[in-house]
């Protein structure tokens, strides 16, 4: 028995339903090959032997076949027969349905949004929020408020999807200053934040199937986001100098992409050192593949000036840089922004134009005017140095209510810290047990891709600690924590 009687079982056809048999054969043809019961390169039934089989016409069955073989899943060889084609998408489960990648899909999808129920603040310890108390609401107000009056008809109409033009050039301008990347406002492109700017970029410049170093630990939702796209996230370990490129290079050579966190690694905090920046940004040209940079709190160093973007060192235009405005101005905004290497500009405007209406001109014209009237520098200056005070606060706390109990490493800036406790429970229990009480602590040992034995280094507790208002609300967090732990 060769492939193709395999699934004529599958095949079976309803006489009594209203959809037309062509169209029935379609798409139980279409099916079996998603879920792989025909493999790429199988030859299929002649239509003559198919009709035969089924007891339909054979232009039935021909008007079938064309629509596999138009749309890609069917090859027509002439003599050598029909078969099913060697380039498909990655294959999908039977339960999923034929359009899903559920064979890619998580229990927990961290890609979901971190939505909160209406009218409910971020729980205390909440991971990559910035001082909500902090915010200069009466600026903003008072900016978004004059673009709202001045909203022109022609203002109404769509906007440019690659980004408004001011805040195009706003972002170009404060990179330059604060990041070391020089670019021109064409190569911003503006989008609805990080998750948003990695599913445009894989989206466009990768293939199914394509292999992506992503960072071990690393943040959830970059994994899910290529997941999700088809793609193979290939997990390579940080240690105290960033993301292992050795081990990249050792094991996946080929792969068309690197996501990392250069400046503050999510979630170990540490910064990739300048030999590995090297290597890495040596092995994309080599290779010709792409870095994606997401900087997403480079702003926020406590230690020192902010170090400057991978990008900045960028000499053969390998990187895509993605900043986001969640933690510079808030979540809610959702806004981030990519910049693209000038080789990739008309490819990128395309794909916008293709995909999107861009993102509301409102906000973005809000934003644009906040920048340029200088509000963001400062705000950016004052939260750095309120995060600064607040994450000693933390640390005070910590050491006062857990004593030798817990062992902070600070690493020189981020907005959240890690807290490893002495304790034989582990940290995801402990994590577990915190959130049941309202306190939003994540285990540190979560964020591994790779379940290979952690170690004691592997486990703590991420506390964010940028909403912590004061010494006092420190002390009584800790104090909930302990209660939790115990
Ligand atoms: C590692 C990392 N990258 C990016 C972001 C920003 O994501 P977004 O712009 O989708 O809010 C975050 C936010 O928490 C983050 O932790």
């Amino acid at each position: 028995m060769n492939a193709e009687h395999s699934y004529l079982d599958a095949l079976q056809l309803d006489r009594g339903q209203r959809v037309p048999l062509h169209r029935q054969i379609y798409e139980r043809m279409r099916s079996a090959i998603e879920q792989r019961m025909l493999q790429p390169g199988n030859r299929v039934a002649s239509a003559r032997a198919l009709a035969s089989e089924l007891g339909v016409a054979r232009s039935t069955v021909e008007a079938a076949y064309q629509q596999l073989t138009g749309e890609g899943y069917l090859v027509a060889r002439g003599q050598a027969g029909t078969v099913v084609s060697a380039h498909l998408p990655p294959p999908v489960s039977r339960a999923a349905g034929p359009r899903t990648v559920d064979r890619h899909s998580r229990k927990h999808s961290s890609a979901l949004p971190n939505a909160l129920p209406q009218g409910t603040a971020p729980p205390p310890f909440q991971l990559g929020t910035p001082a909500l108390d902090a915010f200069p609401r009466k600026q903003w107000t008072r900016l978004a408020a004059r673009r709202l009056r001045m909203t022109s008809t022609a203002d109404m109409f769509y906007g440019d999807p690659c980004g408004y033009g001011p805040l195009r050039q706003a972002i170009a301008t404060y990179l330059l200053v604060s990041r070391g990347i020089a670019c021109r406002p064409e190569q911003v492109f503006v989008t609805a934040g990080y998750r948003a700017s990695l599913a445009f970029v894989v989206r466009t410049l990768l293939k199914p199937g394509d292999r992506v170093w992503t960072e071990d630990p690393g943040y959830p939702p970059t994994r899910d986001v290529l997941e999700h796209a088809g793609n193979r996230p290939v997990a390579i370990p940080v240690d105290s100098e960033g993301m292992l490129v050795a081990h990249g290079i050792r094991h996946a050579p080929k792969a068309r992409m690197a996501v990392v966190t250069p400046s503050h690694q999510a979630p170990l905090g540490v910064s990739l050192t300048l030999p590995r920046r090297l290597q890495l940004l040596d092995w994309a040209s080599r290779t010709n593949a792409w870095i994606v940079e997401d900087d997403y709190d480079g702003e926020y160093r406590y230690s020192g000036a902010p170090l400057p973007a991978l990008k900045s060192l960028d000499a053969h235009d390998r990187v895509i840089y993605a900043g986001s405005f969640s933690k510079t101005l808030y979540p809610g905004l959702a806004l981030g922004y990519l910049v693209v290497p000038e080789r990739l500009v008309d490819t990128c405007i395309e794909a916008a134009r293709t995909w999107s209406n861009g993102c509301p001109q409102i906000t973005q014209a809000t934003v644009a005017d906040f920048m340029s009237a200088s509000h963001f520098s400062r705000h950016l200056k004052k939260t750095r140095l309120l995060y600064a005070r607040r994450r000693a606060m933390l640390v005070a706390a910590l050491a006062a209510v857990f004593g030798e109990k817990v062992r902070v490493d600070l690493t020189s800036g981020g907005m959240h810290l890690i807290a490893r406790f002495t304790s034989r429970v582990g940290d995801r229990e402990l994590a577990r047990r915190a959130q049941q009480a309202g306190l939003n602590a994540q285990s540190l040992s979560g964020r591994y891709a790779a379940r290979r034995g952690h170690n004691h280094s592997d486990k703590g507790l991420l506390l964010g600690f940028t909403n912590i208002a004061s010494a006092d609300e420190a002390m009584r967090l800790c104090t909930r924590l302990r209660e939790v732990l115990k």
